[in-house]
């Protein structure tokens, strides 16, 4: 057993590049981290609770362990959760203090809530010497979301919160759920000329939780009707039959975007590997429009920057994330951000939207040990 009683790690939001909505139909999808992360630092204390506090916040939650229970400490549950899941695992969990300190916007489809829970989750693997493999963190931290927060997210947010690295995007098998680096070279690495531009709308939608269960419901029905796992096994060539093979439109569209978006990431690595950045935009909006026509995640305000980011010059365009609200991503020449960006804003005011925020991304490291 370690006998330091104080650690610190920091873990990244992310940008998903390509793949949306894949995850939980088994299927593929190409994340990035981004520079903004959350940082925890954990220290055993002496009595039974877990104490967390937040750099963003002037309220403190404290809770007995004994206590915890799924639903419990509001936003305070991200962290706390990680102490819940551990004694269901059968770990004797001390108590703790827990520091957040997060850059990742909230609400702004950028996994803020993965970089908390897999900052706290590589912390207390850490701290508490637990060896868990990454397979068994990457447990730990989408059950944390799922069975103690009760969001019910697919595990592309953690797997990239984790496993990313500096330059690459994670080719994500969400099957076998195992990541692979494929270069991604953008941003301010000197090695192309092209960016890629994250613009947060700052539109969220009050049902996005409901409209995304809805999703993974008609994703279920759609292969249950079809006689499959996940909609994962539907291959291309076989779309047609599958499509009318089902009863309503909701489910073709549903099964019409998760099969092409699989196609989609698989050409997109696959022109990534041939050193092809540039041949990847017409993919990206292909995915956007799929997202918006057929799987209906989409909003105006998604729609509008990604029309007026396609205007300004960019390659490609699409939402990113889980959609009704957050954040749209261009490939675009890194001479053409600053126009973009202006467009983008004076489109937003225009339509009286709120004003957006954009910044250009740099793919980044995934979770590490920082001084606590
Ligand atoms: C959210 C979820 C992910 C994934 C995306 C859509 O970010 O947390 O698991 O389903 O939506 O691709």
């Amino acid at each position: 057993m370690s006998n330091v009683r104080s650690v610190g790690w920091r873990a990244p939001g992310r940008v998903n590049l390509i793949g949306e909505h894949t995850d939980y139909n088994d299927g593929f999808a190409l994340p990035f981290a981004i520079e903004q992360a959350c940082t925890a630092t954990v220290t055993v204390l002496a009595e039974p609770v877990v104490v967390v506090g937040s750099a963003q916040r002037d309220d403190e939650v404290r809770l007995a362990l004994a206590d915890l229970q799924p639903g419990a400490g509001e936003w305070a549950g991200y962290a706390a959760g990680a102490a819940w899941v551990l004694r269901r695992m059968g770990v004797d969990v001390p108590g703790l203090q827990i520091r957040l300190d997060s850059t990742v916007p909230t609400g702004a489809g950028l996994s803020s809530s993965a970089a908390l829970v897999c900052s706290v989750g590589a912390a207390l693997n850490d701290l508490l010497a637990l060896d868990l493999s990454p397979a068994q963190l990457l447990t730990l931290t989408r059950n944390v979301e799922n069975d103690f927060v009760g969001a019910p997210t697919g595990g592309m947010d953690q797997l990239a919160a984790l496993d990313c690295t500096e330059g690459h995007a994670l080719f994500c098998d969400m099957r076998t759920v195992v990541g692979e680096q494929v270069p991604l070279p953008v941003g301010d690495d000197g090695a192309g000329d092209l960016a890629i531009l994250v613009v947060n709308t700052r539109a969220q939608h009050q049902h996005a939780t409901g409209e995304y269960r809805a999703r993974r419901e008609a994703c279920e029905q759609a292969a249950d009707l079809l006689g499959v796992d996940a909609l994962r096994d539907v291959a291309m060539a076989d779309l047609p039959a599958a499509l009318s093979a089902l009863p309503t439109e909701t489910l073709r569209g549903c099964t019409r975007h998760i099969v092409t978006e699989n196609d989609r990431v698989l050409r997109t690595v696959e022109l990534l590997r041939a050193g092809q950045l540039d041949a990847i935009g017409p993919l990206l909006t292909e995915s956007h429009a799929s997202l918006r026509d057929d799987y209906r995640v989409s909003i105006a305000e998604l729609d509008v920057a990604v029309e007026t980011l396609l205007a300004a010059g960019a390659l490609g365009a699409r939402m990113t994330g889980g959609g009704f609200g957050g954040s749209v991503i261009a490939l675009l020449d890194e001479h053409l951000v600053d126009a973009a960006r202006q467009a983008v804003t004076a489109a937003f005011a225009r339509q009286d939207f709120t004003s957006p925020v954009a910044f250009t991304a740099r793919p980044s490291r995934g979770a590490h040990r920082v001084a606590p």
